[in-house]
């Protein structure tokens, strides 16, 4: 498939968003990464409702939306009205992870699932055939601008084992540190979707930086 490339507007200037969303609308770019925290599943706040209904007002692309957030059962209504096309919850945050997810459906929106770095993917085991998205975050949760995981490819490589075993095929979305010098890599290791905060917003040209990006992740596949 298409690679896709998700700019998080974590990044973004957020005394300008309507202007940086208008760049993404204007770009290569698929969907735009929204991340909600919340102060204690991580250690930062980021935003909530009243900013991501301003970004959607203006988006005229689908919002992935990566709650990182401690028990998100009782936000899914309220993001699903706001405007998200898919969410993301934490392995880590949600004890019953299968009813949060069948929730996430009813709520008519992608489900996915994010494991932090420390997270094995054996444990999707379970669930697996139930996802539409898998989000292997190659930082920690909880800031844009840190240093990428290299064991992520050792990640992605169990977890289209894992697919294969199950047969199932689903998004596999990368997410942290990801740019112009791992991403080629990262496409080649099974990812197909491509979250990018600072290597997009840091840029001088953010559009050319998505369009290089994409270039870079579209790889032939046997
Ligand atoms: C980290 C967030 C990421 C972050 C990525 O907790 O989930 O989406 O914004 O930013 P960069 O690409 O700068 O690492
Ligand atoms: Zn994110």
């Amino acid at each position: 498939m298409h690679p896709i490339i998700a700019p998080s507007i974590l990044a973004a200037d957020f005394a300008n968003l309507q202007r940086d969303i208008e760049m993404i609308n204007a770009s290569e770019a698929e969907w735009i990464h929204v991340d909600v925290m919340d102060g204690m599943f991580v250690p930062n706040i980021s935003f909530g409702f009243p900013v991501m209904s301003a970004v959607k007002k203006h988006a005229k692309k689908p919002l992935d939306v990566h709650l990182m957030i401690v028990d998100p059962d009782r936000y899914l209504k309220n993001f699903s009205d706001a405007g998200a096309d898919g969410i993301i919850v934490h392995y880590e945050a949600c004890p019953n992870l299968h009813r949060t997810v069948q929730y996430i459906k009813e709520l008519g929106c992608r489900a996915a699932v994010a494991l932090n770095p420390h997270t094995p993917v054996a444990l999707l085991e379970d669930i697996i055939g139930d996802l539409d998205q898998v989000l292997i975050m190659s930082v920690n949760p909880g800031f844009g601008g840190q240093k990428f995981i290299a064991n992520t490819y050792k990640k992605l490589h169990d977890l289209r084992e894992l697919c294969a075993s199950k047969g199932v095929d689903l998004l596999i979305e990368v997410d942290g540190g990801v740019d112009d010098t791992n991403i080629k890599q990262l496409a080649e290791a099974g990812a197909n979707v491509f979250v990018a905060g600072n290597a997009v917003f840091s840029a001088t040209d953010p559009a050319a930086m998505i369009s290089k990006l994409k270039g870079l992740s579209t790889i032939a596949r046997s």
